[in-house]
């Protein structure tokens, strides 16, 4: 049975040590996907039980300063990010997709790649993508290298081939020269792939008003805010949306109290989520729980894109995740917590 260990990267096909980012439970990946969630939610309730006397440790975790990444590698990254040559047509980038405006991700349920083309699933964000235990909503790739290489062949993204990027970036004698800049061998894709990584990973958002709270400034959120946070830990959201990231350490089904998507209507092989990864059917409808930093800027929500704003995504997670109904009260209270994880936004390609 493998373990996951949280925050394990590859780089550039590599296996890498790094940090551990997670202060969590170690996942193992081949247990029943729910077989945590009674446990996490007993937990939750021994840890509000504390409450009265000895303070229990919070279930989510200030975001660490950002990585140490390799600069020269970074900078190409940022190039490389920016760069609409990824596509076969030469229409879009990463940051397409990714808007830093937008939180990192994308303002419409799907994007359009090469042609066009519409996606099938709602871009996540990539702030923060560092901190997640695997990449994708169905967790398909442990890294981010990984996601390179498969966007640029993906039909639907940049419908490319490295022979073909590659033909067109060599092309560029100043490109060429930030490749050997930062790496002996120069242009490969292996090294675009890496050095897309290591910017990605410096697209961190730190110093959250929540993020300060943590951190002993109690003054950094309202009252209302607190709140919210409060009710946060009573329902039981942290059961699932935890740790530094609020969320992207575990896997778990859309739908555990409920089916959403037969609610839904209209199932499309893109909602099968880990099932499209293993093959298991107990991974039908799974998905890696999303990170919420900066979640006030990446509407609309879910894999789907379904949920046009914030109340409607939580009202969704009461009905489909937890099994319970709220007050509109409670909602916009969770809501402004909410709120208070946005940090500071990285700054786009200027
Ligand atoms: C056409 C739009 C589009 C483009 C262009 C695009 N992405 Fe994405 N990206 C997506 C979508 C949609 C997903 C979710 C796909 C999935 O989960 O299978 C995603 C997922 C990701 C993730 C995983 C994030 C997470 O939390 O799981 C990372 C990292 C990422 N993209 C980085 C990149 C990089 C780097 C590039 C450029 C090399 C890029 N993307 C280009 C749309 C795009
Ligand atoms: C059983 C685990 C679980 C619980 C409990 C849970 N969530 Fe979620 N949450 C998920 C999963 C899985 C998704 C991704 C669903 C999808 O799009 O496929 C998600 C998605 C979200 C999203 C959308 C994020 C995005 O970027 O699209 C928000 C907002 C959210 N949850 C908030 C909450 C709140 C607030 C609560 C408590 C009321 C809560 N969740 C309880 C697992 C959970």
């Amino acid at each position: 049975m493998p373990v996951i260990v949280a925050g394990a990267q590859k780089r550039g096909g590599t296996p890498v040590e790094r940090p551990l980012f997670h202060t969590g439970p170690l996942i193992l990946e081949d247990l029943p996907v729910n077989w945590k969630l009674p446990a996490a939610l007993a937990a939750t309730a021994a840890g509000l039980a504390l409450a009265n006397g000895t303070p229990p440790a919070e279930p989510i975790k200030p975001l660490p300063p950002p990585p140490v990444v390799d600069a020269a590698k970074a900078d190409l990254g940022k190039a490389l990010f920016f760069d609409r040559r990824f596509s076969k047509d030469n229409s879009v980038s990463c940051a397409s997709c990714h808007a830093f405006d937008k939180g990192g991700a994308y303002a419409a349920a799907r994007p359009t790649g090469v042609g066009g083309k519409e996606h099938g699933l709602n871009s996540p964000t990539i702030f923060n993508s560092a901190y997640n235990f695997r990449q994708l909503w169905s967790g398909g790739q442990p890294g981010i290298e990984g996601v390179v290489d498969a966007v640029v062949k993906s039909p639907v993204v940049f419908g490319s081939s490295w022979p073909e990027v590659l033909t067109k970036l060599a092309a560029d004698g100043a490109l060429a020269a930030k490749f050997r800049k930062a790496y002996p061998d120069g242009m490969t894709a292996a090294n675009a792939a890496n050095a897309l990584g290591e910017y990605t990973r410096t697209l961190t958002t730190p110093n959250a008003r929540f993020d300060q709270y943590l951190r002993g400034k109690a003054d950094a959120i309202t009252p209302d805010e607190r709140a919210g946070y409060e009710l946060f830990k009573k329902y039981g959201c942290v059961a699932c949306h935890q740790g530094v990231n609020v969320g992207g350490n575990m896997f778990q089904k859309f739908g555990v109290m409920g089916d959403y998507f037969a609610a839904r209507g209209n199932v499309k092989t893109a909602d099968y989520g880990r099932f499209n990864v293993t093959g298991r059917e107990s991974d039908r409808y799974v998905f890696k729980v999303p990170s919420l930093r900066n979640v006030a800027l990446t509407a609309p929500y879910f894999h789907d894109g379904s949920a046009d704003t914030l109340p409607q995504a939580v009202q969704v997670m009461f009905t489909y995740q937890l099994g319970r109904s709220a007050s509109p009260q409670d909602v916009e209270l969770i809501v402004k917590f909410l709120g208070t994880l946005t940090g500071e936004q990285p700054k786009g390609a200027q």
